[in-house]
């Protein structure tokens, strides 16, 4: 089959193009997918260049991609709720079972793709297989951080640091779902868009210090943690939460222990989440794209060939929305 693989850590330079590489292997609970699009998100660009050995191993050659979309070609002897011929949308988890650190593994940059029957929603029948793909692990990201961590209700006020990425765009529109009251945090070129998307208050991080805002929040949802959380905590209400997705020392150290964060100078509750490969939860995500409560947007689509080009994008850090990969005509 056709696939991205990598055979080493490295700059864009490592990615190649292959036309020849076996098909994966399907498990008793997994499915095969024909894969029509797959979603680029920064975690594929730090586990090429190496970020994440420690966690993931160095085992190659791999195939990188977290996000599909594609069709049902074969199922597995135990599953049950997805049959041949499904159009289905996933964050992607070729391991057999899930893994103890809560990593996915790839493999969605190919012509087939193997993951487990629980990692699968039907995608929702009013968007494409591209938009599909540049929907699972950003969604479900915003999705866990804001609902299962965070814990936000109705009348909630939400401050989202960098509202207008790929992670950002789903928790600002997730968070009006709920009836949040939302500040967008990004540059002003992407103001017009949060506007529209219901934030209630937009605030260009180049030309204002976010530290001296001068209102009170339930939830920092800190999706680009680029400053010490320390320094922001007086943003928050005597109860509220700071959410974090971005692996740093400080913030797997916030995590475990939260008292020495306290000692540290830290008062109000930290907590970080990494993202998890759950179908109940996108078929969630789902319903929300259904009812129009959710879109995605998609700035630039690729075709293989243009491989290293996505990923350079998506290394700038000024992609507004989602990057995709059109595997359609394969
Ligand atoms: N732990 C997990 O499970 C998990 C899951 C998903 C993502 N992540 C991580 O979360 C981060 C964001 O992911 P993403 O997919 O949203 O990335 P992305 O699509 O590349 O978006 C990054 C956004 O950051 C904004 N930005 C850049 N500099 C900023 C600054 N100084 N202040 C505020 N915003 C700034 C940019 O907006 P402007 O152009 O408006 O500046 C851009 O839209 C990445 O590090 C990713 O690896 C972690």
């Amino acid at each position: 089959m056709k696939a991205i693989v990598i055979k080493e850590f490295g700059s864009v330079d490592v990615l190649q193009y292959v036309d020849n590489y076996p098909q994966p292997v399907m498990a008793d609970n997994q499915v095969l997918l024909k894969v029509y699009a797959a979603g680029i998100n920064p975690l594929d660009w730090k586990i090429r260049q190496g970020q994440l050995k420690a966690l993931l191993g160095s085992k190659f050659p791999l195939i990188l991609g977290n996000d599909a979309s594609g069709v049902v070609v074969a199922v597995g002897k135990l599953v049950r709720d997805f049959k041949v011929g499904d159009e289905v949308f996933c964050l992607l988890d070729a391991n057999q079972r899930a893994s103890w650190t809560g990593f996915a593994k790839s493999g969605a940059y190919a012509e087939y793709a193997v993951t487990r029957a629980d990692t699968l929603a039907h995608k929702p029948k009013n968007i494409t297989h591209q938009q599909a793909a540049s929907i699972p692990l950003a969604a479900l990201t915003a999705y866990q951080v804001l609902m299962h961590r965070a814990h936000i209700k109705q009348g909630d006020k939400v401050l989202i640091n960098g509202a207008s990425g790929g992670v950002g765009l789903f928790a600002l529109q997730i968070a009006k779902a709920l009836g949040a009251n939302v500040t967008a945090i990004c540059s002003e070129r992407h103001h017009h868009l949060v506007l529209g998307l219901g934030a209630n208050a937009a605030i260009d991080y180049k030309t204002q210090d976010i530290r001296h805002i001068s209102q009170k929040f339930d939830v920092i949802y800190d999706v680009v943690a680029n400053m010490p959380f320390v320094s922001y905590q007086h943003l928050l209400n005597p109860n509220g939460v700071v959410v974090s997705n971005v692996v740093n020392p400080m913030s797997l150290l916030a995590t475990q222990f939260n008292p020495v964060l306290k000692v540290l100078g830290f008062k109000k509750r930290y907590t970080f989440a990494w993202v998890k490969a759950s179908g109940v939860d996108l078929a969630q995500i789902a319903c929300l794209i259904e009812r129009n409560q959710l879109q995605t947007f998609i700035e630039q689509s690729y075709t293989l060939s243009n491989i290293k080009i996505a990923h350079a994008h998506s290394e700038s850090g000024k992609v507004q929305g989602k990057l995709v990969l059109d595997l359609s005509a394969l």
